[in-house]
């Protein structure tokens, strides 16, 4: 079906990408919200408006196959690489064993070996040597590799839940981390140890080719952190339901997106139950989500809120999933950037951290704070907003709040132990 793309002249289309080279977006949120089908949606759209599009799963347990009522086999057959599901349109589900053939052999191979002295049976140790992370770290390759390759016009995340892809997008941070501070000392002690630890002990170090291996990935990861957080390139739809555990978990999410700087252009609230409805064995649960809609309003404002009902039939096929893009986005087009306005943003300092919120209207006389455990309730005459802060956080101490123009200052001593 590839032959059969029929991508409309790119120049054409930049300008409809708002000038941008390239679209990827990230389609996040609680297990169960909706995010699949919302991604695969979008793809749908994105791949009629004449881009080539990829939507690429990040959950282990894949569902794009069944969303487009294809065959798993189909899939299967394919290793890991993107299917094409519809003209301009692919999807890929990673194969983990694939991407250890491909991108992990030296990595693993000594994992593997070193599980296998310690004791376990190999076929175990194999198991084992797929670490946590293998298999976000190659997709974090794939989306690269697209970019560099100009191999797709969109890409679109089909991200885990949230706590999983939460690791996978600190995962540039942590590996720059890790090769800056640990990688070219681990490698040096390994050199100069592996011929005494050979003699005293069981346990083999990790030879050179480990550690090329290490740095060659490194290599093909460059630039990808650049890629994820440039707010032209790179969005986050947060995908909801409107219940009250579920919005929290979002409003976890949203913050901790912001922590490592990713943009985020949209909060989806998908499943909620029509008012004609009302009438029923329904009202009480359409009086809640009325009012964590209305929380949900009061906390992400102003970042656009897009809504989608309960649908009377299970999400499926190509037919069904195309209409749902169409309640979905209506008059926007969706690989439009919906919001430009970061409206707060974190970042470490010296001894601790800034968290630099955006206030309109503000005068400084009237600015209160407020902690009440892991929430900062930020008041300022009649706007009020409430930050619920990052985990590591929440332990610090607010220690000084400064209004600068529009912007107030909150600054935070001392370190987060999460990292
Ligand atoms: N607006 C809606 N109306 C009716 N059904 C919906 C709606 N949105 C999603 N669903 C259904 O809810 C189920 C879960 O949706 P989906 O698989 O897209 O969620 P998910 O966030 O990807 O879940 P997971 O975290 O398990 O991957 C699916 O059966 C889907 O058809
Ligand atoms: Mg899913």
């Amino acid at each position: 079906m590839g032959s059969k793309r029929h991508r409309l002249g790119f120049t054409e289309k930049v300008s409809e990408l708002q000038g941008v080279r390239m679209r990827i977006l990230f389609f996040a949120g609680k297990g169960g919200v909706g995010k699949t089908s919302l991604s695969a949606a979008t793809g749908i759209k994105a791949a009629e408006s004449g881009y080539r599009t990829v939507v690429l799963s990040l959950d282990v347990a894949h569902s794009l196959a069944d969303i487009f009522d294809l065959e798993q086999c189909l899939l299967d057959q394919n290793q890991g690489r993107p299917v094409p599901v519809a003209p301009n349109l692919y999807i890929q589900e990673l194969d983990i064993q694939e991407e250890i053939r491909t991108n992990w052999g030296d990595i693993y191979k000594y994992l593997a070996i070193l599980l296998n002295t310690t004791g376990l049976d190999e076929i175990l140790a194999e198991e084992l040597a797929i670490l946590p992370g293998m298999e976000e770290i190659s997709l974090l390759l794939y989306i690269n590799r697209y970019a560099r390759d100009n191999a797709y016009d969109v890409i679109i995340l089909d991200c885990a839940p949230t706590g999983e892809s939460i690791r996978f997008i600190s995962i540039p941070t942590t590996l720059e981390w890790y090769m800056k501070k640990l990688f070219r000392l681990e490698r040096t002690v390994a050199r100069y140890a592996r011929p005494i630890a050979s003699r005293v002990y069981d346990i083999p170090l990790p030879g050179d080719d480990y550690f090329q291996a290490i740095e060659s990935l490194f290599k093909r990861l460059r630039g990808v952190d650049a890629l994820l957080t440039d707010p032209d390139i790179t969005t986050v739809r947060l995908v909801t339901n409107p219940e009250k555990i579920v919005i929290k978990e979002t409003q976890r999410a949203f913050m901790y997106f912001s922590l490592y700087k990713m943009s985020i252009d949209a909060i989806i609230i998908n499943r909620i139950l029509p008012t004609s409805l009302k009438e029923d064995y329904f009202s009480d649960w359409i009086e809640g989500q009325r009012q964590h809609i209305e929380n949900a309003r009061e906390f992400f404002s102003p970042i656009p809120i897009l809504s989608i009902h309960q649908l009377r039939e299970e999400i499926f096929g190509y037919d069904r999933l195309k209409d749902l893009a169409d309640r979905l986005y209506q008059h926007r087009r969706p690989l439009d950037r919906f919001f430009h306005d970061p409206p707060f943003d974190l970042s470490k300092t010296e001894g601790g951290y800034l968290l630099t919120l955006k206030l309109p209207f503000a005068d400084k006389t009237d600015v209160e704070l407020n902690r009440v455990s892991d929430e900062l309730i930020c008041r300022v005459g009649a706007f009020k907003r409430h930050i619920l802060l990052p985990r590591g956080l929440a332990g610090l101490d607010a220690v000084s709040a400064k209004l600068d123009g529009n912007l107030l200052r909150i600054a935070f001593k001392g370190d987060r132990h999460d990292r």
